[in-house]
């Protein structure tokens, strides 16, 4: 089987550790690199984090990690949005590691690894240069500050690019403004000037990753596989479960939380996890003003439409994505001879 070539770009955080655990385990893929970015956390933060689950994989050695940007293009330099509470995000759920949506540190021992001397930036524009046309899929589920800051410094790595699987946006479902998903609001310029790259895109919103939660019963299925990753993503939906309850009263009901990030992967193996995806005109709202960093979908009918720019997804399937995800972990345990 030819391995898809992806970089993960992350702000690991609790979902992101998951598609990490996902994208290193499923055998579909050939994980060039993890470029993190400040996002959930600061990013010498989502670095070591990243570091954290490499290791719970026992791919140190085979999968490396590059350090990324510290702060997004734009969005704090002017100090009244909210993104400018000291130039990093203001954490969802409380401030306590125990029940923070995503904890400074994972529960898991801390790295034995460094990440790589390169910066993620430097990583992504030499790995892409240095590929053939369409060659290179890239899976950010963070903020987009790495790669957009790349796109700027050598555009010529964007033919490199085959496809851009964004956890990222909302329509009907959105987290960080009433009219913003949390890696968009965090710098809405990277977004746009991602989206007005020209690669093509897929977005992987809200309104599909809230349908594929995962529940606290569901956990101990997972735990019940256990190996390390699995044990970790057990781990993991019950943390998530404990802090969304403190904020989002639909997944306080339903005992579990979504598990946004690793949709983005599942997408790529099971294009059909997303449902009704439907190819728009999208922009981001950098205007500054209350609907700061909103995915604004053009539906008019129009005689002269703007140009589609991605696909976007505005549902998906919890059960192919739960049995994959079962399926993966099941297949890393028999690999491992357990
Ligand atoms: O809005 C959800 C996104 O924000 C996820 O990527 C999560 O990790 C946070 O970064
Ligand atoms: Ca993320």
């Amino acid at each position: 089987m030819e391995k898809r070539k992806i970089i993960m770009d992350v702000d690991t955080g609790s979902d992101d550790a998951i598609a990490l655990v996902m994208a290193m385990l499923d055998e579909h893929f050939d994980l060039l690199g993890i470029t993190a970015v400040n996002g959930n956390i600061e990013v010498k933060l989502t670095t070591d984090n990243s570091l954290r689950v490499v290791e719970c994989c026992d791919k140190q050695g085979e999968v490396k990690v590059y350090k990324g940007c510290e702060y997004p293009i734009a969005s704090t330099l002017i100090s009244w949005t909210a993104q400018s509470f000291r130039g990093v995000p203001i954490r969802e759920g409380s401030k306590d590691n125990a029940t923070a949506v995503h904890p400074d540190q994972l529960p898991l021992p801390a790295p034995t690894i460094k990440e790589e001397e390169d910066s993620a930036v430097v990583f992504l524009i030499e790995t892409l240069l240095a590929a053939e046309d369409g060659e290179i899929t890239l899976v950010p589920v963070g903020p987009l500050t790495n790669i957009a800051v790349a796109m700027r410094a050598d555009p010529r790595i964007i033919p490199k690019i085959k496809e851009i699987m964004i956890m990222g946006g909302g329509h009907d479902v959105n987290n960080s403004s009433p009219a913003s998903e949390f890696n968009v609001w965090i710098d809405p310029e990277a977004f746009e000037i991602v989206l007005q790259s020209g690669c093509k895109i897929t977005l992987v919103p809200l309104d599909a990753t809230h349908k594929c939660f995962m529940t606290v019963e569901e956990a101990q299925k997972v735990r019940a596989i256990g190996t390390k990753p699995a044990l970790l993503i057990a781990d993991l939906i019950e943390q998530r479960t404990t802090g969304y309850a403190q904020m989002d009263a639909e997944m306080k009901a339903l005992n579990g939380a979504p598990i946004h990030d690793a949709l983005a992967v599942c997408a790529l193996v099971y294009p059909e996890v997303l449902k009704n995806v439907v190819h728009v005109n999208c922009h981001t709202d950098i205007s500054r003003g209350f609907a700061y960093g909103e995915t604004i979908i053009d539906q008019r009918i129009r005689v002269n439409p703007e140009p589609k720019n991605c696909y976007f997804a505005f549902d998906a399937d919890k059960d192919i994505f739960v049995k994959w995800m079962i399926d993966v972990l099941e297949k890393d345990k028999a690999n491992r001879g357990m």
